[in-house]
């Protein structure tokens, strides 16, 4: 069975309010708290990237690849044959779920990190009973329309949606409850982190457990685990062109971020594991000499030149398991698919 389901690492809304009508920042409107659409936000957005597009290895952030349209771009990747993750951690859910909900707990403040649709933790409603449901995702405005409907669906669970780009900091408002916070970190985004991004976003989440110095919350974590090269190839560069029109869809994001004149015909996908690294990575490679300006800069790109724009490190059991007792969790259980192609993981804050 299959549920699509958009998971986002960070991304910028599609519908990006220019600087001069950005709603200051931290705004609670019908229970949503968008904590990030600000003018210094806009800023500290262009200098991010106008540096990355600078760097002798021209790199993005792939929070990037998810604004309006790369979202459903994804959840469109989800479906595809080839990309197996979410399938694989679906039906890990489903045959584990009440021993996962025994670990992981009821009653919980469940947190959920790049909640986008909110598909995969509503899935999980009837078993985890959660006392308070918190979607966190960059993508307000998606998140916003998910929220409301949810809450038509589960009226008794109190939901406090909250746009945020939770990459950098965790800091979560005061109306989040503080006891038993469980982090639900699924699809495994976490591979869209460096290993030591990773771990440094791990000791994040562990303090965010204890706001009051009780360890008593934990986190729920989908990983994906490495496998055969051609297996993960496929994945990453579809038949059908979905992730390749992804990755090129963050052409058209930067040129509205960053004033910005990609063509993206002039541009073409590549997605390959890299086995040195443990990493799948995505590029867009310039199909001929090119030279691109933006507010603020300009570059010419060599034919075949290339702009990183994704990592996805795929780990071993024993690595990840290693990785959350760096983080200082404990009592780590996982439960695997019958291939051991993905990972889900419970681990307390020890
Ligand atoms: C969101 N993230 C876990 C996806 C992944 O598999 O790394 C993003 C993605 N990139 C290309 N296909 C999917």
């Amino acid at each position: 069975m299959l549920t699509a389901a958009v998971r986002t690492l960070s991304g910028l809304s599609g519908n990006f309010t220019p600087p001069e009508t950005m709603p200051t920042s931290h705004s609670l409107q019908d229970g949503f708290i968008d904590n990030h659409r600000s003018n210094d936000d806009a800023i500290r957005v262009r200098a991010e990237l106008g540096a990355g597009l600078l760097a002798p290895h021209a790199f993005t952030s792939p929070k990037y690849l998810y604004d309006a349209l790369g979202s459903k771009l994804f959840e469109a990747i989800c479906e595809l044959p080839e990309y197996y993750p979410t399938r694989t951690e679906a039906a890990i859910f489903d045959a584990h779920l009440s021993e996962i909900a025994e670990s992981a707990g009821r009653g919980t403040t469940l947190i959920d990190l790049g909640a986008g649709n909110c598909a995969k933790a509503a899935k999980l409603f009837p078993t985890l009973l959660p006392a308070q449901y918190v979607p966190v995702d960059i993508s307000a405005e998606f998140l916003r329309d998910a929220v409301n409907n949810l809450r038509q669906r589960f009226p008794h669970i109190e939901m406090t949606g909250i746009g945020l780009d939770f990459s950098g900091t965790l800091n979560l408002p005061e109306s989040v409850r503080r006891d038993q916070r469980l982090f639900f970190y699924p699809g495994s985004s976490i591979g869209n982190f460096t290993p030591q991004e990773a771990l440094a976003f791990l000791r994040r989440v562990r303090k965010a457990c204890q706001p009051d110095g009780r360890a008593d919350g934990g986190i729920l974590i989908g990983v994906d685990l490495v496998k055969d090269k051609a297996i993960l190839d496929a994945a990453y560069d579809d038949a059908l062109g979905v992730t390749a029109a992804f990755n090129l869809n963050l052409l058209r994001h930067l040129n509205h971020l960053l004033d910005a004149d990609f063509d993206v015909r002039d541009w073409r996908h590549r997605g390959f594991f890299n086995p040195e690294s443990s990493r799948i990575e995505m590029h867009l490679e310039a199909r001929s000499n090119v030279t691109v300006q933006w507010k603020g800069g300009r570059r010419s790109f060599d034919r075949g030149e290339r702009i990183h724009t994704e990592n996805s490190y795929k780990y071993t059991q024993e690595s990840f398991v290693m990785l959350l007792e760096q983080a200082e969790f404990g009592e780590i259980q996982v439960w695997t698919d019958p291939r051991g192609w993905f990972m889900v993981c419970h681990a307390r804050a020890a």
